[in-house]
């Protein structure tokens, strides 16, 4: 996404259908699936903050806010809130523009962000195709969860100037954005990436060098693995371990709960790539069996209205 200058999509059937289209991003019909995904997360951002002024006073609110909303969270009142819907409303009607044209999305941008679907390959060429429309000024960050960016420093054409910003589901409420370079990222580039994540009110954490699944997610890949395991081997239901691990820690979400807001199709990819997954038998290839069959009936977290959990 460019971090400036919103434009609006202008493009024409004709482009899209003339000999030559490899200057767009996507299809027609992805620009329509596009959309809905966009609402889904304006009425959810809306709704946390209606639901804030609950938090109006309370002595854990700076905690409990949707963090990445609230710059000072002492000094929120019902006006402020009130204030910030209307902003919030007004940024989503006019900041967020869907451009598949590159040339048009990437013009005069100071920095892109990719996030596609977590394909390698598919970045890959991603990359190669973006090269000749960016700007020289440039910085392009990568939002992959698992795969490191030294594998697309070379794709980029601009390795100096590429790193990776990870950020966390629900990024309005866990506010945090993981800073990971590769060995040729310029340190000015780091930096500067690091203070454009304090711009958008994320909470900048610096990695010293690349570690696949970052800092997070090397803690939470293995534990939600773990949750599988129990899961197939029928010690307990999800309910009853989401309830242990709740109850057990104090925390509010247990790892099924965070499996539907992480999404199951992105859970599926990543615990796909582990090699005990693919082996037939193990517990982890059957409890990736159980994701596939749930993602095939749609039920593929909250965002959809049911994953382990109904929301609907
Ligand atoms: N889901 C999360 O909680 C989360 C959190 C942090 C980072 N990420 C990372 O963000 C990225 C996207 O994750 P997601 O869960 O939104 O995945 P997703 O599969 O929902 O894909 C996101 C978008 O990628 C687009 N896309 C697919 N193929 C494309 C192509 N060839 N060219 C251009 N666009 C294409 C899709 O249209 C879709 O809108 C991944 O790299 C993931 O690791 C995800």
């Amino acid at each position: 996404m460019p971090a400036r200058s919103p434009r609006s999509a202008d493009w024409t059937d004709e482009r899209l259908h003339g000999p030559r289209h490899d200057f767009l991003l996507r299809s027609e019909g992805s620009i329509g699936r596009t959309q809905p995904k966009i609402n889904r997360y304006s009425a959810a951002i809306l709704d946390d903050l209606e639901k804030s002024k609950a938090l109006i006073g309370n002595p854990m609110a700076a905690y409990l806010y949707p963090k990445g909303l609230f710059a000072i969270p002492a000094e929120i009142t019902n006006e402020k809130v009130d204030q910030l819907i209307a902003e919030t409303k007004k940024n989503f009607a006019e900041h967020i523009h869907i451009e598949p044209d590159m040339a048009k999305a990437f013009e005069d941008a100071d920095i892109v962000i990719e996030a596609m679907t977590e394909d390698p390959a598919a970045k890959a060429e991603l990359f190669k195709k973006m090269q000749p429309y960016l700007p020289e000024k440039t910085i392009l960050l990568t939002n992959s969860s698992t795969l490191l960016p030294s594998v697309f420093a070379e794709a980029t054409g601009r390795p100096d100037k590429f790193c990776a910003l990870h950020f966390a589901n629900t990024v309005w409420r866990q506010n945090t954005a993981e800073v990971m370079g590769h060995a040729g990222t310029s340190p000015e580039v780091f930096q500067k990436t690091v203070e454009f994540a304090r711009e958008i009110n994320m909470v900048p954490l610096e990695l010293h060098k690349e570690q696949p699944g970052y800092i997070l997610n090397s803690m939470l890949v293995p534990f939600l693995t773990s949750t599988g395991y129990l899961l197939v081997n029928e010690v307990s239901d999800a309910e009853t371990i989401d309830k242990t691990w709740k109850l057990g820690t104090g925390t509010p979400l247990g790892p099924f709960q965070i499996y539907d807001i992480v999404g199951l199709d992105t859970a599926y990819a990543i615990i796909s790539m582990n090699p005990e997954a693919q082996k037939e038998g193990t517990p982890l290839n059957k409890f990736v069996q159980i994701l596939k069959d749930k993602i095939e009936k749609g039920e593929k977290g909250t965002n959809f209205g049911k994953g382990f959990y109904d929301y609907k």
